[in-house]
Formats: C-alpha cells, sequence, structure tokens
C-alpha cells in the first residue's frame, strides 16, 4: 500500500479523480480514500499543518492502512538562491530547524539523545520521483535537503541562516515529521516540494498566486511515480 499525503486540497482533488475503487473512511478523526492508481493500491490523505499534523497523519497511514511506502507533496518556500519559484525540491533528507537545545550543548536541529535528526529519504523513491519531476518540469527539478519547522518563513535574513547553518534547499511545515514517523517505523519515504515562494518579504503573497500551479505540478509528479512504483 502506497501512502500518499498532500498538503493541498487542489492536490488531492487531482489524484482522488483518478482513484479507482475509491472508498473514504475515516480514522483518528482524519480523512483517508483508499482505492487504485494506475493498478497500484494507494490511501490518500490531506495532511493538516504542521509537523505534530504531518507526524500523527503518518503514523495512521502506516499503522492503520499498512502503508508501506510515504510519498508527501506540497510547496515550499525556497532556500537555496539558486532555486526559483516553480522549481522542484525532491528530498535528499529531512531536518526539523526549529529544533534547538543549544543551551545544554547540542547543535541547531539535533534532536537530543537521538542517533539521527536529518533523516534521509528513500533513494530509490528520490530516484523514481526525481524521473518524474524532469518529466513534468524539464531542467526545473533539483534534489536537496529540506528544512522543517512550525513557522512560515518570510525573511530574508532568516533564509540566509538557514541555508547557511544547515545547508537546506527549502523550508516546509511537515516533511522531516513524516521523514521521522516512517524511520521509526522503518517505512520508506519520499518529500517532493513545488518552490511557491522565496521565503522572504514576498512570500505570503506568491505563496498564494502560485499554490494552485504548484499542486497541479506536484500531482503530475505523483502521477508519474505511481506508474513506476
Ligand atoms: N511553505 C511554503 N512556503 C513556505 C515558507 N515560506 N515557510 C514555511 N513553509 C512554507
Amino acid at each position: 500500500m502506497i501512502g500518499i499525503i498532500g498538503a493541498m486540497q487542489e492536490e488531492v482533488d487531482l489524484l482522488l479523480s483518478g482513484l479507482c475503487d475509491a472508498v473514504e473512511m475515516n480514522r483518528s478523526g482524519i480523512r483517508f480514500h483508499t482505492g487504485t492508481l494506475h493498478g497500484k493500491p494507494v490511501v490518500i490523505c490531506k495532511c493538516g499543518v504542521g509537523k505534530v499534523n504531518a507526524a500523527v497523519y503518518t503514523q495512521v497511514l502506516i499503522d492503520r492502512f499498512n502503508a508501506n511506502k510515504v510519498i508527501f507533496t506540497g510547496v515550499a518556500g525556497a532556500l537555496d538562491p539558486e532555486l526559483n519559484i516553480g522549481d522542484i525540491v525532491i528530498s535528499t533528507s529531512c531536518q526539523q530547524h526549529d529544533m534547538d537545545v543549544t543551551p545544554l550543548g547540542f547543535a541547531r536541529g539535533v534532536i537530543p539523545f537521538q542517533e539521527v535528526s536529518d533523516w534521509p529519504a528513500d533513494p530509490e523513491l528520490v530516484a523514481i520521483a526525481v524521473e518524474a519531476g524532469e518529466k513534468a518540469a524539464p531542467g526545473r527539478c533539483k534534489k536537496g535537503k529540506i528544512l522543517s519547522g512550525d513557522q512560515f518563513i518570510a525573511d530574508r535574513d532568516k533564509v540566509r541562516e538557514l541555508h547557511e547553518t544547515f545547508g537546506g534547499a527549502c523550508t516546509e511545515m511537515e516533511g522531516a515529521a513524516v521523514a521521522q514517523a516512517c524511520a521509526m517505523n522503518e517505512v520508506p519515504y519520499v518529500v517532493i516540494r513545488s518552490m511557491s515562494d522565496k521565503a522572504d518579504g514576498s512570500a505570503s503573497v506568491n505563496f498564494a498566486e502560485f499554490t494552485v500551479e504548484a499542486s497541479n505540478r506536484s500531482y503530475a509528479i505523483v502521477n508519474e511515480m505511481l506508474r513506476k512504483l
């Protein structure tokens, strides 16, 4: 069973429009849709905002629907100055940028007493996502580290700081939680993010403007990935 978590209603609606043998159900107060896409069994849900929502949704996908792969798609703010609005980042890994236990001597982003704080994405899912991304948006698809925090970033200095401290390609609010939940359950994952803004002073305006375009692109990538899986 392939678990697909979409951040935006638009892309989830596009996925649902192609779903065969669709069944809708509620679990833990969350609406899930099961069925097949390109003959593959899938379970689709729309994620709430932030890391706690993302972790719970992922755990429910794994526990209650036996998801053995998780694909997360949505939009993000670009941190890498070479990225433009509309470009796509496929996760090589995800880390929480707002995890901060520095007063106790831990580096920024490090979860104390845990071996891993920067969870690698599954290489096979990454390769399939890159191939699908190249098809959907030729020349605009990059692999990179994704940073997550319970913050919408709209500040150029913060962008520079996050890029320099963590080497992140883009920032969003869920990926690292999905990654951690998947790692704890030994389930492979990949996060696919379309850049809706540059996380600067124009971020809120750009976010609103480019979300629909980004949703269409994310949908095209997931749809193509499902052919290959
Ligand atoms: N998702 C899309 N843009 C974002 C931003 N600038 N900060 C956090 N999450 C985002």
